[in-house]
């Protein structure tokens, strides 16, 4: 069977709704509902031996938001229930090299550490950031007057990817290793790292012009009290990181970095307009 986590998430819901017509799939969650679903709460361990009976294939699906000695406590633990339950291939929804400098990379490349050393075979999906998480850390804690978009960016770009894509991709990979293994063949998807940034960049620029405005860019000082008073602590300072890092010019995918996304698709990537001038919709015109 192919276990799928976190499927109550947005991400693990959509790579579950993908996964959906076939009979070898189970829904993970901390809120199982329905035929197919099990209890997986990475923070009891205790849930994971039944959780994970049967299984031979698990997508781990990146339970991220807390502090970064939590998020290792949990994927330690299903790293270790996946070894102890033999299960064959695991893969793992990780972070893109292009967010290599941002705080939480460092719960992901732990994470694929402790995966490398593990006895089963790892597929690492290095997910790009979600389109709407920079805009809306923009929109949420910069001002923005009338007709501006104001953010923290400097003269930056980032690399962003409509979240559906990702989706398509982990239930692409997921699917396909779990047929190979059925099949009782190692799967050519076995020890590869995807990087996923995808090829959407987006400057302050940018993200003004899909709503007719202009950019301003605002300083990095006075944003850190916003998001200390509108985030709970952890996400402060990962939040913050992707200003500084965004702001500094390291946060694109440049022209020469390896990128898997339209390959592993099949096509080209989903355009992210949408979902930020959903983010901005609410803001008035110029
Ligand atoms: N690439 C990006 O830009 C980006 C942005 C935000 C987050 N992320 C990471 O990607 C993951 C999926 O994103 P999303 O958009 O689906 O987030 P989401 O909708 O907020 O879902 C959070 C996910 O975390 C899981 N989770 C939380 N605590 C857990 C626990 N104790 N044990 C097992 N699973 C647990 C949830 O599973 P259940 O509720 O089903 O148990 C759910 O799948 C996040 O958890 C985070 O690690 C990536």
């Amino acid at each position: 069977m192919l276990l799928v986590t976190g499927t109550s998430g947005a991400l693990g819901g959509a790579v579950a709704a993908r996964l959906a017509d076939r009979d070898d799939v189970l829904r993970g969650s901390r809120e199982p509902r329905g035929p197919g679903a099990r209890l997986v709460d990475f923070d009891r361990p205790e849930t994971l031996p039944a959780a994970l009976d049967g299984v031979d294939v698990l997508l781990v699906v990146s339970a991220g938001y807390a502090e970064d000695d939590v998020v290792r406590a949990r994927h330690g633990a299903v790293v270790d229930a996946a070894a102890t339950a033999g299960v064959r291939h695991v893969v793992y929804t990780s972070l893109a090299g292009t967010a290599e400098r941002l705080t939480i990379a460092l719960a992901h490349r732990w994470t694929e550490a402790r995966l490398a050393g593990a006895p089963f075979d790892v597929t690492i999906l290095r997910n790009g950031l979600y389109a709407e998480v920079p805009v809306a850390l923009a929109v949420g804690f910069t001002a923005q007057p009338d007709g501006v978009f104001a953010a923290p960016w400097g003269d930056g770009a980032v690399s962003v990817v409509h979240r559906d894509d990702l989706a398509d991709v982990a239930a692409r990979v997921a699917a396909e290793v779990h047929d190979d293994v059925r099949a009782g063949r190692r799967s050519g998807h076995a020890g590869r790292v995807y990087e996923l940034a995808g090829d959407a960049r987006l400057t302050g620029s940018d993200v003004a012009a899909l709503v007719g405005g202009r950019y301003e860019a605002a300083p990095l000082g006075g944003t850190w009290d916003a998001l200390a008073a509108g985030v709970p602590p952890y996400q402060v300072a990962h939040a913050a990181s992707i200003f500084a890092t965004l702001g500094a010019g390291f946060l694109a995918r440049g022209d020469d970095d390896a990128d898997h996304l339209a390959e592993l698709l099949g096509r080209p990537p989903r355009p992210v307009t949408d979902v930020v001038r959903g983010v901005l919709g609410s803001r008035p015109a110029p």
